[in-house]
């Protein structure tokens, strides 16, 4: 947040300008992006989000910057002109801003929103949600022409994209795609335990209530500095309380987390589970025998494959954020919810 704002307030100069946030599901970036689209309007930026979703992102764009240009010709700004939510929800657009011959060309209109915002002293962030998901060609067409708006003719249009990790393997690999590669990076992942223990505490005692030492150990213990099990966990051994007056306890904590926990699995585990391929999910099969960790050549060995084989493999789910290396050779479920997830799936079978 310190770097973004440090960014607006330089321009296009600044390294930050041109921003990437990567991490795995449930680590806060989307809750990031909007901190990001809220400083710039608070600076009184136009801001333009899109996500991956139906309509191509360079589409989207284009007509909210026809947008822009028109709201500034009518004289408002700084207001936030659009937003597609995370159902997929997009804002109906004004037909008599489409032109009759199809959009005019993605670069042109921000060149044009670029040079009005450049002589007013303000600017424009755009934002693009999910982006390892949004079509090559299409991220392709948003990068050149941020590439020459921003980089090359410096006018004021920020850029702030999101992405799983899995996007080093994918967009990031592509040697066509210089701008992406050249955005500055921020890595989001798993929380400090004191950093867990405030994230915990404070909304709780920001409401007029306490929660106890022994819980809050335990719940912060239990969310291994996962940012959505933190919020999960807090929710729900909040909710757990008979008498809302009182302290949160451990009891609390423990009922409430096995809330959480299921919901971890259907809302992390899932989407990530859903994206494997069944080659995939038999490495993970072949892991759940071992606590806390598995050696690659057992697991090589139980899949009746070469170790070179069960790297590949390694590469792969690592990359789609389902496990992690925890020393040399050795790898384990990034987080419990999908080996609970794997499991399932295994009784199914
Ligand atoms: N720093 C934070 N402060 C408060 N809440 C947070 C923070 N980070 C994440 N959260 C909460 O955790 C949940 C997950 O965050 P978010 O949706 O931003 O994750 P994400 O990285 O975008 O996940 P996905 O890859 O699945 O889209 C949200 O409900 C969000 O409110
Ligand atoms: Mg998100």
């Amino acid at each position: 947040m310190e770097r973004f704002s440090d960014a607006l307030a330089t321009g296009p100069t600044h390294p930050d300008y041109t921003l990437l946030v990567t991490g795995d599901r449930g680590t806060g970036k989307t809750a990031l992006l909007n901190v990001l689209e809220d400083q710039a309007a608070d600076q009184n930026w136009m801001v333009i989000t899109a996500a991956a979703s139906a309509e191509s992102v360079s589409a989207r764009v284009a007509s909210e910057a026809r947008r822009c240009i028109e709201q500034m010709r009518k004289g408002r700004r700084g207001t936030r002109v659009s937003s597609v939510s995370m159902m997929g929800v997009g804002v109906s657009l004004e037909p008599d801003l489409r032109g009759s011959e199809g959009a005019p060309s993605l670069l042109a209109v921000l060149e044009e929103l670029g040079d009005l915002l450049a002589d007013r002293g303000s600017g424009v962030l755009l934002t693009v949600d999910e982006l390892h998901d949004v079509d090559r060609d299409d991220v392709r067409n948003v990068a050149s022409a941020v590439q020459i708006v921003t980089r090359r003719r410096q006018r004021p249009v920020a850029f702030a994209a999101a992405a799983l990790p899995l996007i080093e393997d994918t967009h990031l690999a592509d040697p066509n795609m210089t701008f992406l590669q050249r955005c500055a990076r921020a890595r989001l992942g798993l929380l400090e335990a004191d950093e867990t223990r405030r994230a915990l505490q404070q909304p709780i005692i920001d409401r007029g209530s306490v929660i106890k030492d022994d819980a809050l150990a335990e719940a912060a213990a239990l969310t291994l500095g996962y940012p959505y099990m933190i919020q999960l966990v807090g929710f729900h051994a909040w909710q757990m309380r008979e008498d809302p007056s009182a302290p949160i306890s451990l009891i609390n904590v423990r009922a409430g987390a096995v809330v959480a926990e299921s919901a971890m699995v259907d809302q992390i585990a899932g989407p990530t589970w859903n994206r494997l391929s069944p080659m995939d999910r038999r490495f993970l099969f072949a892991m759940l025998k071992d606590e806390p960790d598995s050696s690659l050549a057992d697991i090589a060995e139980r899949l009746e494959r070469n170790l070179q084989y069960a790297r590949t493999y390694r590469r792969r789910l690592i990359a789609a954020g389902a496990i992690s290396s925890s020393s040399k050779g050795r790898v384990r479920f990034r987080h419990h919810a999908l080996r609970v997830r794997a499991e399932t799936a295994v009784r199914e079978e």
